[in-house]
Order: C-alpha cells, then sequence, then structure tokens
C-alpha cells in the first residue's frame, strides 16, 4: 500500500542483534527450553560462556546465503555447517530483575507478563499448561536446527538442548519445561490445517533491498522501519523513534511466544459440513477464512481457484495485491479472512493505526504431539517487534477478537450491501465468545466453533549481544 518514504536507511549492527529477530532461524526443529534462574551469580557465570555462541544476525545471514547458494547446486563447506545449530535466548521481565538490571520504562505487558492480560487477549486461562500459569519463567533458549530430514533435526536439537543445559550449573538455574517444534511432517513449510505459511513478511529498511518500488522490497512487501521491530533509537513507522528505555536495551526485541492449539479434525469437519452456500468446495471454504489457498495464493487475486502461479515459491507475486474496494471487497477476500484481519493492508488509513504501523516479524514453527491414544499439534507462535501493546496485543485484541472493523474510509458500512457493519471476527486466530460472520451477499455464518486454543505463552525481550554480556556481567 502507499505508505511514507523511508529516507534515512538506518544501518543495522548485524553482529550485535540474535539471528531469530530479523531474519529467523531457519530450522526443521526448534526447541523452547523455558528456565528460571536459582543462583543470579552462577547463571550469569553460565550465560557469559553462552554468549559468544548465539547465532546473531550476521550468522543467521550467512547461513541463509549458504542455503540458498546450496539450492542453487552449491555443496556447503564445513563453516556454513557450524552455523547449522543455532542457538537464541530472551528473558522474561522476572528474568531480567533477577540478574539484577532495570528494565523500568519497558513495554507495559512485558513488565506483568501476558498471564495477567490473557483475559483481554481471550484466552481462559484454564486452558493453559502449568508451565505457563503463576508466572514461573524467567527465560527461555531456544535451540533450531536444519537438517532435510526432519526426524533427524528434531533427535538434533533435542541432544544440542540438553549439551546446551549441561553448560549450566544446576545450582545456578532449572528448566521450568519445554517445546518441541518441527516443520510439519505431512507438508513441511505448511502449518497444521494445511496453510502454506510464512508467505508474507514484512521486509525491514536497511536489511532488504528495494526492488519493486522506493517502498517495496518484492511487489506488496512493504519496507518497514527497523524502529517498528528493534529498540534503537531507530526510527518506527508512525510516532517517532523507539528508545529503548534502559541503555543495556538497545537492540534487543519484544518477542511474543503463544502455545496455539490447533483443532485439525474439528477444522476438516466444520469445512466439509458447512461450505454448501458459502463456497465450492471446502477447500474454497477454508480458503475464505484464512484468505489465501492452501498453496498460499492470495484470494484477493484468485477468488476462484488456487493459482500456482502465485504460491508460497512466487514471492514476486504472492502478495502482489491490495484487498480491494466495495463490491470486490468480499467476493473475492471476505473482511474477516485472517491475513485480512492481522494485516488489513489498505483497508485502514496511513498515520497512527495504520497497518504498516502494526507489523509484526513472525518466526513460530509448528508443533505435532499426536499419536495413538491423543496428544495434541497447533502453533508454537513466535514474533518480534518493539512495543507489545502496540502489535500483537492490538492485533489480537483489537482486530482479530472485534467483528466491527475495518471502518475506515474508503469503506462505508452498508453503502452498497456488500459491507456489512459487523463483518465478523477472525474465525482462525479471534477468541470472542460470540463467533460468526457475514461474507458476500450477506451470507451470514453464526456459531463457528473455535479452532485455535492459546493453551500458554509469555513475554519476552530478546536482547542484543552487548545485552546479553551486561546482563552476563
Ligand atoms: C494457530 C494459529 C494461526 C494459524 C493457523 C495462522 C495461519 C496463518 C496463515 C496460513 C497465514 C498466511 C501465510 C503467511 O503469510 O504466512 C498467516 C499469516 C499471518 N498471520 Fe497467522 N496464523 C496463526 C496465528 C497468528 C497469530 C496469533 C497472529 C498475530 C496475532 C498472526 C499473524 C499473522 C500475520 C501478521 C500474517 C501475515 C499477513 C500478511 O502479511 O498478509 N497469526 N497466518
Amino acid at each position: 500500500m502507499p505508505k511514507q518514504i523511508l529516507l534515512d536507511h538506518p544501518t543495522i549492527d548485524e553482529a550485535d542483534i540474535q539471528g531469530d529477530v530479523l531474519v529467523g532461524l531457519q530450522k526443521a526443529a526448534e526447541i523452547f527450553v523455558f528456565f528460571t534462574i536459582k543462583d543470579a551469580a552462577q547463571f550469569k557465570k553460565d550465560l557469559k560462556q553462552l554468549v559468544p555462541k548465539i547465532a546473531t544476525t550476521e550468522l543467521t545471514r550467512k547461513y541463509e546465503a549458504a542455503a540458498n547458494a546450496k539450492s542453487a547446486g552449491q555443496p556447503f563447506s564445513s563453516a556454513d555447517l557450524a552455523t547449522v545449530l543455532k542457538i537464541n535466548v530472551a528473558f522474561s521481565a522476572r528474568g531480567v530483575g533477577k540478574l539484577g538490571l532495570s528494565h523500568a520504562g519497558a513495554d507495559p505487558s512485558f513488565e506483568v507478563g501476558m498471564e495477567v492480560g490473557a483475559a483481554q487477549l481471550g484466552d481462559s486461562v484454564g486452558d493453559w499448561a502449568t508451565i505457563y500459569r503463576g508466572r514461573k519463567i524467567d527465560g527461555v533458549f531456544m535451540v533450531a536446527l536444519w537438517d532435510k530430514n526432519i526426524d533427524h533435526a528434531e533427535t538434533e536439537a533435542l541432544n544440542a538442548a540438553s549439551a546446551l543445559l549441561g553448560q549450566f550449573q544446576p545450582s545456578g538455574m532449572a528448566e521450568v519445561g519445554r517445546e518441541v517444534g518441527s516443520l510439519n511432517r505431512a507438508e513441511p513449510g505448511h502449518e497444521v490445517f494445511g496453510f502454506a505459511d510464512g508467505v508474507s513478511q514484512p521486509a525491514v529498511d536497511g536489511l532488504h533491498k528495494s526492488v519493486a518500488d522506493h517502498d517495496q522490497s518484492q511487489p506488496g512487501q512493504d519496507i518497514v522501519a527497523l524502529g517498528d521491530f528493534v529498540l534503537g533509537p531507530y526510527d518506527r513507522e508512525v510516532g517517532g523513534k523507539a528508545t529503548p528505555p534502559q541503555p543495556w536495551m538497545k537492540n534487543g526485541s519484544y518477542l511474543v511466544f503463544r502455545r496455539l492449539r490447533q483443532d485439525v479434525a474439528g477444522f476438516d469437519a466444520y469445512t466439509q459440513k458447512h461450505f454448501k452456500g458459502f463456497a465450492d468446495s471446502p477447500d474454497a471454504f477454508a480458503a475464505k477464512m484464512v484468505g489465501r489457498w492452501k498453496d498460499g495464493s492470495p484470494l484477493a487475486r484468485d477468488p476462484l481457484r488456487p493459482n500456482p502461479a502465485h504460491d508460497e515459491d512466487h514471492f514476486a507475486e504472492n502478495n502482489d495485491f491490495e484487498f480491494g474496494v466495495q463490491k470486490v471487497a468480499q467476493t473475492r477476500c471476505p473482511f474477516n479472512a485472517h491475513i485480512r484481519r492481522v494485516y488489513p493492508r489498505s483497508d485502514v488509513q496511513d498515520g497512527p493505526g495504520s497497518a504498516e504501523q502494526k507489523r509484526i516479524l513472525r518466526a513460530g514453527i509448528a508443533f505435532d504431539h499426536t499419536n495413538a491414544t491423543g496428544g495434541d499439534q497447533g502453533l508454537l507462535f513466535v514474533c518480534y517487534q518493539s512495543s507489545i501493546v502496540d502489535k500483537f496485543q492490538f492485533i489480537q485484541t483489537f482486530w482479530a477478537n472485534a467483528d466491527g472493523i475495518p471502518f475506515e474510509p474508503p469503506y462505508v458500512a452498508g453503502l452498497d450491501g456488500t459491507m456489512p457493519d459487523h463483518p465478523g471476527i477472525d474465525l482462525i486466530i479471534g477468541q470472542a465468545a460470540v463467533r460468526g460472520a457475514i461474507w458476500d451477499s450477506n451470507k451470514a455464518l453464526q456459531n463457528v466453533p473455535k479452532f485455535v486454543t492459546a493453551t500458554g505463552g509469555e513475554y519476552f525481550f530478546s536482547p542484543s549481544i552487548a545485552g546479553l554480556k551486561a546482563l552476563a556481567a
């Protein structure tokens, strides 16, 4: 969408910012080890040894380049292979406090932790696993590993997590619990409902070059100010600079972690039973809830069927759209489709509350613990931003859970019968009690079951390398 032109491109200290923040740790498996700090002095000693092993943005990008070269037919060098295992670490406000550094002035939601605001997000804390309740978590190690063989990646990542814990004295810290994520074995790169994941991600000013336009990297992929993701002080899209409240927080980013259980059988059964009258097939019905077909092609471009020329592999095509106005708006992509709710593009105006101001960098991974006797599956959702309140929390609370947006020009509710007053909540992640939507020709979907349930989560801060050294001092 048209937006301000970014004039002063920031210089990114790639050796200082952790690798997961801007680039994402390329991974086939990722272990999240949540820990509590017992003896701060001992923990600091051990953390000091870990800091040189943390995967930075620089290292992660090198690996990304090597992976691209490999897919172009060039073999990995041993130096590339050394970067295949990637470790990052982040701390809750409680953890930072235990290590004796001030976090005064930090994001208010980070300060109190996710559980305090869970009801506002629409969660029932009763659904949360016990490790996430009662504020037990001081920090998280993220151990990510790439391998073509997902089982092997998972085993190696678990071994690496054990080796990592072995480097910490038990007197200094203890594991509280862990999550094991891996690519969806049935369809790697797709979340467990079957949709291509990671299709749309904002480009970051200073990191990605303009290819398509002065303010876009790929067509339709806006370049977003660094200060929307990292505390500098760096410029944000709206509202001046993202200034670290404490000096040690420079080049750090807030990490939101959510354990989201997905009811795959329920989702499939619902789409099969209810598609008639709304779409031609269960898949088309499901695509309307998401805003993309399972292959990643966007309904805004391909309302009738998936288009292999716009699928997850076609980055120059699969984001090259706006949602359109008036009649085409709902007949192509419903207003409440997941991607339209969480990134409404030009449905909302520029300036405060704009779609660009609410961009987040997603870095999650699927999990699947189902077996013959039960277990659950879903998404270990991770996103990075310079403000939790203005970004993740706003998206979940005021966009996904609400049934009344967008109301900004050029839309006028009820103008031509295609824009209902209340187009409905995000049926994928919306957590409101009344679960419905009104689609094209005012067809009402009512009492839609909840397919995604939050079963835990916490707010963290991912410090820079310099910040980690300060925490370890
Ligand atoms: C289990 C829960 C979720 C599922 C199944 C899911 C699924 C998807 C899918 C299939 C896409 C489109 C492909 C892509 O661009 O990656 C997507 C995009 C996106 N999702 Fe989710 N998601 C989930 C949770 C969340 C949450 C909790 C948030 C934030 C509050 C979120 C924010 C986004 C954003 C910002 C995009 C990109 C939209 C765009 O740029 O067009 N998602 N999601």
